[in-house]
């Protein structure tokens, strides 16, 4: 038996720039998805996860359930045989924390311990990306897989996501990584990301650079001469990757006020350009950012729902994510929660 996991993430800045060449920073949440492999003599996969047992087989094609994340990786990789697989999470599913991202990394992990591959911490996140991209349908870029691969405790994570470079950035003492779950739920596959994603490509394309990524910040005179929506999406693609750069340099220098500036920034702008944040979360975002301690917030993640991330001084987040909580599920009825700082037993 094979066993292997991977944790869920909270992306600090860096929002909808991975599939554009671009810069991300995420950080591991202490959530983590664990799967269990058993390989078989024949080409059956079963599966159980959540008291559900699914079953499929090496020569199937997709499914459209979750089965998908387990066999994706398998077929991908060329495996011979099948296996049983329990999968056990602790990331809330489409609460935008890279849960399907850490499933595919904890699967690709324990193939690869399984059949002894050898397959090293990149190319495990770029196979959990194929996966996903081509199996299971889903046209994501490869933040979560890069988190849930490579990702540590204590840590941000800078990555260039072009060429797939990463630096580790320990989060200082002084900062409270805040991530509230919204009770929104989000579903990439029904579109709204697919439509931004072709949006910037489409951006991409009438400005003549491969990515939006290679559009420098003193070039938006040309972003700006855009047809709108496309003037909008490449405004915060460009302005984002500049301010992921900006804001590792805050926290390196364990600048909290800086480093929330630019928070708000992203918030505001995937709000007004991007337009993937909703009502409830501008309400929570709001609501978590006028507590005391708080340095910035925004909505975190593919958007459409889903979680998010604020900054706070140590020792400020715990008092501010319950107050802002309380108030947030009193207008909205929404069942939203506080998943860091943990709540002590
Ligand atoms: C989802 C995708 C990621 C990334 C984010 C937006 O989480 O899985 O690849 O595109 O949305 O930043």
């Amino acid at each position: 038996m094979s066993k292997a996991s991977a944790p869920g993430r909270v992306n600090l800045i860096g929002e909808h720039t991975d599939y554009q060449g671009g810069f991300v920073m995420p950080a591991a949440l202490p959530l983590r998805i664990t799967v269990e492999i058993e390989p078989r003599a024949d080409r059956r996969i079963v599966a159980t996860s959540r008291g559900e047992t699914l079953a499929t087989d090496l020569d199937s094609g997709p499914t459209g359930t979750w089965i998908d994340h387990v066999i994706g990786p398998a077929k991908l990789l060329g495996l011979e045989r099948g296996y049983d697989a329990d999968l056990s999470s602790h990331i809330p599913m489409g609460a935008g924390l890279g849960s399907s991202g850490a499933l595919g990394v904890a699967m690709v992990r324990a193939l690869s311990d399984a059949f002894g591959l050898g397959i090293d911490d990149l190319a495990v996140a770029r196979i959990a990306q194929r996966s996903e991209n081509e199996f299971a349908g889903t046209p994501s870029g490869i933040l979560d897989q890069m988190a849930a691969s490579l990702a540590r405790a204590s840590e941000a994570l800078l990555v260039d996501c072009r060429s797939l470079e990463f630096e580790r950035i320990r989060v200082p003492q002084a900062f409270e990584i805040v991530v509230i779950d919204s009770g929104q739920r989000h579903e990439h596959r029904s579109g709204s990301y697919a439509d931004r994603r072709r949006e910037c490509e489409a951006a991409a394309r009438m400005l003549g650079v491969a990515q939006l990524r290679d559009v420098p910040p003193g070039d938006l005179a040309r972003v700006d001469a855009l047809p709108e929506p496309l003037r909008r999406r490449a405004h915060h693609v460009v302005m984002e990757n500049a301010r992921v750069i900006q804001a590792a340099v805050a926290l390196r220098t364990a600048d909290v006020v800086a480093f929330g500036a630019f928070l708000d920034a992203s918030h505001i702008s995937l709000r007004d350009d991007f337009e993937v944040s909703t009502p409830e979360i501008d309400v929570l975002v709001d609501l978590v950012r006028e507590q005391d301690g708080v340095h910035g917030a925004r909505i975190q993640g593919g958007g459409f729902g889903g979680s998010i991330v604020a900054i706070a001084d140590e020792g400020a987040g715990h008092h501010a994510a319950a107050r802002a909580v309380a108030d947030y599920v009193g207008r909205t009825g929404l069942a939203a929660r506080t998943l860091i700082p943990p709540i002590a037993l």
